[in-house]
């Protein structure tokens, strides 16, 4: 099991993750969903001992990840949002190398681990192929058959399927689940829905370095079915009158880093989408800066703290 207990990190004056509590069980795979800068990849990197929490605790089937450190790196692989992968090797050369620092394989046994992964994904033809030469794609792929090939306990994959085409992204969800059969615990870092969506049993969203929400994705869709997003820049280091938007049953949490405001709703009730939220405000003499909201929901349901791409900006008034 894995266990943050109210973890955070801060970089300077910003706080990247913020009083961030999560289990996650054996054999789970956990999406960690959230827009970008939301912290998913600060809360894998801590996980992974790379970054020192600031606070809190977090630890890895018991160990704590700064106290045993050694102990919690042999036990997690790590597939990275940036492609570490050396450029002068070839991806033979790099999984081969990678599987020789991580595990206890003979030659022959990484050999055909490594022949193993790089056939799934069609990449033996180029396995010689420097991997600064590679595509995006094809970097991204190496990037991910590192933790496939090897199979650690604890498997995290950032952003596996950035740059994929599709037929890849299938392919990658596909092993991405047979390594949980096979055992592995899954994380999955991503902003895509659909990748949660279609991966995960479990979905923990994430914005503002702060859990929002945590459910199986079946769960989340049909009780947020709608639901929306709005983002406020408050003017002047005004204090954010929380209480006024509380007394709203549509309103399911509100959350504040600096002057920046988020407020998560259900389906706006009767009264337009922000209508009431917003005249409360202006009535209260708030003076918004700025504010960004959630389009309207498309034909499918979307989810909460959603993705980027879905908001619209405008002016505040
Ligand atoms: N090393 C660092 N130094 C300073 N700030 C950092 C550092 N790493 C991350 N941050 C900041 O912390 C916040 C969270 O970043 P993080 O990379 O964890 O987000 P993310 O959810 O992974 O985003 P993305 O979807 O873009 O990958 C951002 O505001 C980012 O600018
Ligand atoms: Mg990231």
């Amino acid at each position: 099991m894995i266990t943050f207990n109210r973890a955070g990190k801060r970089f300077g004056t910003l706080d990247a993750v913020k009083d961030f509590s999560l289990e996650i069980q054996d054999r789970e795979i956990l999406g960690l969903l959230g827009p970008n800068g939301a912290g998913k990849t600060t809360l894998m990197l801590m996980m992974g001992t790379v970054y020192r929490p600031t606070s809190g605790a977090i630890s890895v089937d018991g160990l704590d990840v700064v106290r045993h450190q050694n102990d919690v790196r042999k036990l997690i692989g790590i597939a990275f949002q940036d492609p570490r992968v050396d450029g002068i090797l070839g991806a033979f050369d790099v999984l081969n190398w990678h599987l020789k620092m991580t595990t206890g394989l003979n030659k022959e046994e990484r050999t055909e681990r490594v022949e193993q992964v790089l056939r799934a994904v069609d990449l033996w033809d180029a396995r010689k192929k420097r991997t600064w030469l590679m595509s995006g794609g094809m970097r991204k792929k190496v990037e991910d058959c590192k933790v496939l090939a090897q199979r650690p306990k604890i498997a995290v994959f950032d952003e596996p399927t950035a740059f994929l085409d599709v037929p890849s992204r299938l392919l990658m969800w596909k092993m991405i689940r047979e390594l949980r059969e096979e055992g592995s615990t899954v994380i999955v870092a991503t902003n895509m829905m659909d990748e949660a969506e279609r991966l995960s049993d479990r979905v923990a969203i994430v914005n503002l370095g702060k859990l929002v929400a945590t459910d199986s994705p079946e769960r989340l869709k049909g009780t947020t079915k709608g639901g929306e997003v709005l983002e406020l820049i408050v003017g002047d280091g005004q204090a954010f009158p929380r209480e006024l938007l509380a007394q709203f049953s549509e309103v399911r949490d509100v959350t504040q880093i600096e002057n920046k405001v988020t407020v998560y709703r259900q389906r706006a009730l009767e009264g337009g989408h922000l209508g009431r939220c917003l005249s409360q405000l202006h009535r209260s003499k708030t003076r918004i800066a700025y504010q960004v909201e959630t389009l309207p929901p498309a034909s499918s349901s979307r989810w909460p703290g959603g993705t980027s791409q879905h908001y619209s900006a405008r002016p505040g008034s």
